[in-house]
């Protein structure tokens, strides 16, 4: 696994020492597609919400209280007794590692560098797969084998950072496989809300145990300071990472904001009709410059930049000269910097990338 390579940020949205990086000045305005939030900002109604809900910071969360856990129960069609409310995505991945600590842990890669951060931590063994080629794709029959003897695997639905879908005929045979090896398989649905249809997996939490489904309420809602996420699975196993988490993880005001982010289903709408406009048009219009991008369910896209890490780091910058902030691909195993990772926004910006992109293939 490749290590996390010196002065490039771990994780996207870390502007200052990018800037540095590149010789600009802390206040070179830029717009920001590292990090992969919904463009739309928060709904419009949440500072009310938080200055109505600021008296619930003088107590302590009540762990009685499971109004916020109801809310995604209902709104997932689940009892509450598989649902447990995180402090972002994060902290699930986290609690799964944790509930297997000490044994073998398999990762997908290039993929996102907290599973196998969060294994570490808990002290696991970790084992990755690569994906294959430049649409990559999961192989199939490389994952059913790496199960053998494997405690814990996550996967990602659509995968971050190449936006791409694992097949569902294809967790349905890992899931199958994994119920054979005792596996948890925890697919990481952080991302499943800007999916074309529904790809949640979540009417399959009947009937199959290892199944651990992870959500983040961060990207849909851009409420990455919030930190609101939930993890669903059978309820014994809920119960056992519940047992993990620590006393108030999730504070007073992210429990207000669960059932009326849930419930606002014309935010989700205008998601939707958003990101169908751009996905449509984005990606391929960066092909048609000549980038290799594969095909996204996400609401991000990957671009090689360039033959090697050195190209994409001189697209990097160019970029950043213009303030349009991409995510660099150092510390993503297979990936390598030779690619760049880039959020999907307003029309207006990623009118600006798209040119931006013509005038490097010009220069
Ligand atoms: C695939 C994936 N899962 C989980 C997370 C964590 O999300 P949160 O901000 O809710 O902790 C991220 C954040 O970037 C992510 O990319």
């Amino acid at each position: 696994m490749t290590a996390q390579a010196p002065d490039w940020p771990a994780h996207g949205g870390r502007i200052a020492p990018l800037l540095a990086r590149c010789g600009l000045p802390a206040d070179h305005p830029v717009i920001d597609f590292s990090a992969n939030l919904n463009p739309l900002g928060p709904p419009a109604w949440l500072p009310d919400r938080l200055a109505a809900a600021g008296e619930a910071l003088s107590r302590y969360p009540d762990p009685d209280d499971d109004h916020a856990r109801r809310a995604i129960a209902d709104h997932e069609g689940v009892a509450p007794e598989r649902v447990l409310v995180t402090n972002g995505g994060a902290e699930a991945i986290y609690l799964a590692a944790a509930l297997h600590a000490g044994g073998r842990a398999l990762v997908v890669e290039p993929g996102f560098g907290e599973y196998a951060r969060a294994c570490r931590h808990y002290g696991l063994d970790v084992v990755s797969l690569p994906l294959r080629g430049e649409a990559f794709r999961l192989d199939l029959e490389a994952a059913l084998h790496a199960l053998d003897g494997v405690d814990v695997a996550f996967l990602c639905r659509p995968h971050n950072p190449t936006g791409t879908l694992i097949p569902r005929a294809d967790v349905e045979l890992l899931l199958a496989r994994a119920h054979a090896t005792g596996t948890t398989l925890v697919v990481d649905e952080a991302f499943i809300d800007f999916t074309e249809g529904d790809e949640r997996l979540t009417p399959w939490l009947d009937g199959t145990p290892h199944l651990l489904l992870l959500r983040s309420m961060t990207k849909l809602y851009d409420l990455p300071g919030l930190r609101l996420g939930y993890l669903l699975g059978a309820p014994d196993r809920v119960r056992r990472l519940a047992a993990l988490q620590m006393p108030w993880s999730v504070n007073a005001l992210a429990l207000s904001l669960v059932a009326p982010l849930l419930a606002d289903r014309d935010y989700l709408a205008r998601t939707r009709a958003w990101l169908a406009a751009e996905r449509a048009a984005v990606p391929a219009a960066v092909r048609d410059l000549g980038f290799a991008v594969p095909p996204t369910q996400a609401n991000f896209f990957l671009l090689r930049g360039g033959p090697d890490a050195e190209t994409s780091e001189s697209l990097f910058a160019f970029l950043l000269h213009r303030g349009l902030l991409a995510r660099h691909t150092h510390g993503f195993a297979g990936l390598d910097g030779a690619w760049l990772r880039l959020a999907l926004r307003g029309a207006a910006d990623n009118a600006r990338l798209i040119e931006a992109l013509a005038e490097w293939r010009r220069a």
